[in-house]
């Protein structure tokens, strides 16, 4: 019998996936430990993250890759009081975005490029399609994420809040963000509390998403065998278990659960994006 040697990335390896989870196989150094260790903080306490720190977590977003080196991220530091309770409120009353040490929105911005590309006497027809949103939003969230990891490598935690969403356009007048700028979501970054009972989250195994070739649909049973570890998860956190009910029918069955979002290509639209 081969003895699996117990190591800190194979207890985060089996709360992703149970009993089916990976053998790290002695594999693993401390990147991927703060990658697997990854769980939202929605409790923090009082502290501050240090400006170097916060300079340190800013330059990993930047140093993530981006279309075209154009390099798409913009990011507002909200650290006025008044102005984060404002935005706590646009983003359903969440306390994470007011009790964050940092609380930062993650913009996907085409203006800096579009002004130089008029200035130099050049037309930019191509950023009226689609993909101009597409790409700006995929390199924001390269950034962010990022972030994220680098945050959580210090010992921080970090909500993604893209419930900011839900009233954009009144975050778009709160920051003043100008045309050819889209806000996608907020980061809360601050100290856990470790009273906090939350933890590592199941995910999917990875017979369900990974596809050799070509897709193939996941067995019934391995979706299953995630609905019974997740709603597992939630029963040990007292929370209501029935993921498929409470968790994705709640957010996708009608349009009204986006709580505002629905409406976001108008916003898009005000904002120069044609999404042609
Ligand atoms: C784009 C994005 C937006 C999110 N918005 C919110 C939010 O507004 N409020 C919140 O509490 N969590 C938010 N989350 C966190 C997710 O709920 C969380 O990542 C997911 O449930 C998985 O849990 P885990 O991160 O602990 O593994 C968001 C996550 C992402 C990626």
């Amino acid at each position: 019998m081969t003895e699996v040697i117990s190591t800190e990335l194979q207890q985060q390896l089996d709360k992703r996936y149970g009993a089916g989870a990976p053998i790290a196989d002695g594999v693993g150094n401390e990147t991927l430990e703060v990658l697997l260790r990854h769980r939202t903080t929605r409790r923090f306490l009082p502290g501050t993250v240090s400006d170097t720190e916060l300079r340190l977590i800013i330059a990993a977003a930047q140093s993530a890759s981006t279309s075209a080196n154009f390099q798409f991220t913009s990011v507002v530091v909200v650290d006025d009081p008044a102005l984060r309770n404002r935005l706590a409120e646009l983003a359903g009353g969440q306390q994470l975005v007011r009790d964050a040490a940092v609380f930062l929105v993650w913009v996907a911005d085409w203006s800096r490029n579009i002004a130089i590309a008029t200035e130099h006497g050049h037309s930019i027809e191509a950023t009226a399609y689609l993909d101009s949103a597409v790409s700006s939003i995929v390199d924001v969230t390269l950034s962010a994420q990022n972030a994220a990891v680098a945050a959580e490598s210090l010992g921080y935690g970090i909500t993604f809040v893209g419930a900011l969403r839900n009233n954009i356009d009144a975050v778009i007048a709160e920051l003043r963000l100008p045309q050819w700028t889209f806000p996608v979501y907020g980061m809360a970054i601050g100290v856990p509390d470790p009273a906090d009972p939350a933890d590592i989250k199941p995910r999917y195994g990875q017979s369900v998403v990974v596809h050799r070739n070509t897709y193939s649909p996941p067995a019934a049973a391995d979706v299953q065998d995630y609905l019974d570890r997740i709603n597992a998860y939630y029963r040990e956190q007292e929370l209501p278990a029935d993921w498929a009910k409470n968790r994705l029918a709640g957010r996708i069955s009608t349009k009204e659960s986006l709580h505002g979002r629905q409406h976001i290509r108008r916003t898009f639209g005000n904002q120069g994006f044609e999404l042609r």
